[in-house]
């Protein structure tokens, strides 16, 4: 059998995922909200091997970054593939190969396009050994996808992806082509997982009420994009992070992504706002790094950040491109 090639692109979350029903594949305490992100990839190869049990190596390929998993995250992988290969009765042992188009000491979570890489591509190589598994919809690969790790669900999906419950859907928003900037303030390896976080909330008094205000915000960042108000959409996603790392600082133990160079960054896109009355959408993950999306027509302040930023830190930035609508 040929080796299958498949990849999928990282999410960024405008409203968070952050919180789950424990022992529930990761099923979320709150709906959230992404816009995916086409330039960052991963690429996963499966090939079928003769014997031995399943394994996981760096794919190698001059235009790929090389990828280094820690034994942790290789067992991760391997444990989500053996999960697929169980709910679709395969036997056969594969060589699992994969690597992103982006560097992975960056401080760039990778997980959610890798794990949707492998639902991917599992799915498509099995689909030979069981045609059961031909046409399965993209909701339940979403929902697979899920339980490997949650934030992939939303990335089999764009421009932009609505998860609630089980599985995400593709949300029907005109804002597309988003110019994208990360700043990288911090690029080693995180103390505190994003798995570790969503369990670590739960401990904090803010997570009451949690639920409820992501969905509020949720539906107020909708109509928002809907109605093009892009200052009501800033302020919206810009609270939403803050409240996310609030419950970081109020968790027991408390902990905190935020270095004295993300809060400079992110007062620096206070006062450029505050001058110019417009900038981009601006969120954190759980890490130090800073987001930024540019609206098409705003190329030029996409330029100016690019450059003021990148006088001080690594800047990664992205035009945007056409989105496959999927
Ligand atoms: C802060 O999807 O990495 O990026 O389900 O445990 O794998 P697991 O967590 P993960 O959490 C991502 C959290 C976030 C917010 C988001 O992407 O919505």
């Amino acid at each position: 059998m040929n080796p299958v090639l498949v990849s999928a692109p990282s999410n960024i979350a405008l409203i968070k995922y952050m919180g789950k029903i424990e022992g529930s594949g990761n099923k979320p305490t709150n709906s959230s909200l992404s816009y995916t992100l086409e330039n960052l990839k991963t690429f996963v190869r499966l090939t079928q091997i003769d014997q031995g049990e399943d394994q996981w190596k760096p794919l190698v390929r001059p235009d790929l970054e090389h990828l280094d998993l820690s034994e942790r995250g290789k067992l991760r992988f391997l444990k989500h593939f053996s999960n697929l290969k169980e709910k679709w009765n395969i036997n056969a042992t594969f060589l699992i190969e994969s690597a992103n188009n982006f560097p992975s000491d960056c401080g760039l979570a990778s997980s959610a396009s890798s794990f949707a890489a492998l639902t991917l591509a599992a799915a498509e190589v099995f689909q030979n050994m069981n045609p059961q598994i031909w046409g399965t919809d993209k909701k339940t690969l979403s929902e697979l996808s899920r339980q490997g790790s949650g934030s992939s669900c939303r990335s089999l999906f764009g421009p932009w992806a609505l998860w609630q419950h089980e599985y995400a859907e593709p949300m029907g928003l005109e804002l597309t082509d988003m110019h994208h900037i990360v700043v990288v303030v911090e690029d080693s390896k995180k103390q505190i997982s994003s798995s570790e976080a969503h369990k670590l909330v739960t401990t904090s008094p803010r997570f009451e009420g949690r639920p409820e205000r992501a969905e509020i915000r949720l539906k107020d960042l909708v109509n928002a994009l809907r109605f093009n108000d892009w200052h009501l959409a800033r302020q919206i996603v810009w609270d939403e992070f803050v409240d996310m790392h609030r419950l970081f600082e109020t968790s027991t133990p408390s902990f905190s992504y935020m270095t004295a160079d993300s809060k400079q960054v992110l007062e620096d896109c206070q006062n450029f706002w505050t001058k110019w009355q417009d900038g981009p959408l601006v969120t954190m993950d759980a890490g130090a790094n800073v987001h930024m999306l540019f609206r098409q027509d705003q190329k030029k302040s996409f330029a100016d950040y690019r450059e003021h930023f990148a006088a001080k830190y690594k800047v990664l930035a992205f035009e945007g491109v056409k989105h496959d609508v999927h």
